[in-house]
C-alpha cells in the first residue's frame, strides 16, 4: 500500500485510494439488512453514551475540518450539542468539560504533539475521550478510551486526502451509532443513511472522473496569486480544506470562508485578479439545502456583477450553475450530511495539478511535516 505503484506521486495516488478507503472504513461496520451500525471498539457502554451531555471535536489541520464536518454530523442525527476546537488552542481556553463529556480526538498520524496535549488535558478533567486515527496503537489511539481507525491505509503525502475522506466517514458513522443507541433514529432512517454510505465509494469514482478538468483548471488558473474557498454549513469546513489544501501544496496564498460572512469584508477583494471557488451543491430532500443553494446562485450572480470569477462545485446536472459560473465541476446527487465527502475530491485534484504544473514538489511541501510532534 504504501508504494506510487502507477501513479506519479503519493498524494495523487492517495486522491484515487480514496474509493478503497471509503469501503475499508465503512463495510465492516454496517449491516444494512439488519439496519444496524457496529462500533465495538468504542468501548464506552450504552449507558454512558445515552447519558451524553455534549460532545467536544478537537485536532489539528485537516483532521480538525473533519471534526467541523463531524458537529454538523452529530448534532443533526442525535441532537447532542457538539463543539469543535483546535489541538494548539484547547488548553489556553480552559476547557469546561468533565464528566457525562466526551472528547473525540481526530489525527491521522496518532502523534500530533498539540492532539496528545489535548487528549491528556481531556482525560485529566474526566472527560472520556475517543481517538479517531489513521496508525494502529499509535500514541493517541493507545491513550484513549476507545478507538475508531480510519483503515485508509498508510498515507506518505504531507497534505491529507485519503485519511480525511475516511474520517468524516468515520464520523458519520459514529453519529449513525449515536442515534442507534440513543433510540434518535428508526431502523428505516438506519437503512437509508447505511445505504447511502455505502453508495459513496461508487459516488466518490465517478467524481474521479473530473481529473482531466480539474487538470485543466490546473493548467489555466496556476499564476493566479490568492484564492477565496466558500461554503455554507456543513460545506464550510470543505472550503476551509480546499484553500487549506491549495495552500499547503502549492504556496499560493488561500482562505476558506463561510459564504455568508463574505458581504462583511471578503467581498471587497473580489476582482478579476481573485477567483472565487464557491460549493454550491444542491440536496434537492433537504429544505435547509435548497435555501441556502438559492442563497448561493444569488452570491455567483453578484460576484460576476463585480467581474470576479467563480469555480464552482455542483449537482450533477445542475444546468442553471453552469450557465452562471465560469467553470463548474459536477458532483453527484447526496444526501447533504455526506456531500462534503464527495465536493473535497474535485479540490484535492485542484490543489494537485496546480501544485504539478507549477513544477513543485507536490509530497514534500517546504516548511512541512507529515505529523508535528512538538507543539
Ligand atoms: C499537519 C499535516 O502537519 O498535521 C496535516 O500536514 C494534518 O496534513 C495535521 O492534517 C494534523 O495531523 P494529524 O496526524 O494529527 O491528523
Amino acid at each position: 500500500m504504501a508504494d506510487k505503484g502507477r501513479f506519479p506521486h503519493y498524494m495523487i495516488k492517495e486522491i484515487f485510494d480514496q474509493p478503497q478507503g471509503l469501503r475499508d472504513a465503512i463495510e465492516p461496520r454496517v449491516s444494512l439488512e439488519e439496519g444496524i451500525v457496529k462500533l465495538d471498539e468504542v468501548r464506552i457502554s450504552p449507558e454512558e453514551l445515552r447519558a451524553l451531555r455534549r460532545i467536544n471535536i478537537v485536532a489539528s489541520g485537516t483532521s480538525r475540518h473533519a471534526g467541523m464536518a463531524g458537529q454538523y454530523m452529530i448534532q443533526e442525527l442525535t441532537n447532542i450539542p457538539v463543539d469543535v476546537d483546535y489541538a494548539s488552542e484547547f488548553e489556553y481556553r480552559n476547557p469546561l468539560i468533565g464528566r457525562g463529556e466526551l472528547t473525540i480526538v481526530i489525527t491521522q498520524s496518532g502523534e500530533t504533539a498539540d492532539t496528545t496535549a489535548a487528549q491528556r488535558e481531556a482525560r485529566a478533567k474526566g472527560s472520556r475521550t475517543i481517538a479517531i486515527s489513521n496508525v494502529v496503537d499509535s500514541t493517541i489511539a493507545r491513550e484513549a478510551d476507545g478507538v475508531i481507525y480510519t483503515n485508509a491505509g498508510p498515507e506518505i503525502s504531507i497534505a491529507s486526502t485519503k485519511a480525511f475522506t475516511a474520517q468524516m466517514a468515520v464520523l458519520f458513522l459514529f453519529a449513525l451509532y449515536l442515534g442507534q443507541v440513543r433510540e434518535k433514529l428508526s431502523k428505516e432512517q438506519m437503512r437509508r443513511y447505511i445505504r447511502e454510505l455505502l453508495e459513496l465509494p461508487g459516488n466518490v469514482e465517478t467524481v474521479l472522473q473530473s481529473a482531466p478538468e480539474c487538470e485543466q483548471l490546473g493548467e489555466k488558473y496556476h499564476k493566479v496569486q490568492d484564492f477565496l474557498f466558500l461554503g455554507r454549513a456543513i460545506h464550510y469546513p470543505i472550503a476551509m480544506d480546499g484553500a487549506l489544501k491549495l495552500k499547503e501544496v502549492s504556496y499560493i496564498h488561500a482562505e476558506g470562508y463561510p459564504t455568508g460572512e463574505t458581504k462583511h469584508g471578503p467581498n471587497a477583494l473580489i476582482d478579476e485578479s481573485l477567483p472565487v471557488v464557491m460549493i454550491a451543491t444542491c440536496d434537492r430532500n433537504d429544505p435547509g439545502s435548497v435555501l441556502r443553494y438559492e442563497k448561493n446562485l444569488a452570491n455567483i450572480k453578484g460576484f460576476k456583477e463585480q467581474s470576479g470569477r467563480v469555480i464552482a462545485i455542483a449537482t450533477q446536472g445542475d444546468e442553471t450553475i453552469r450557465r452562471i459560473a465560469d467553470h463548474t465541476i459536477f458532483v453527484p446527487e447526496a444526501q447533504e450530511l455526506l456531500s462534503p465527502i464527495l465536493e473535497i475530491v474535485p479540490l484535492q485534484l485542484f490543489a494537485y495539478y496546480m501544485t504539478v504544473r507549477k513544477g513543485l514538489d507536490v509530497d514534500r511541501p517546504r516548511n512541512l511535516v507529515k505529523s508535528v510532534m512538538l507543539e
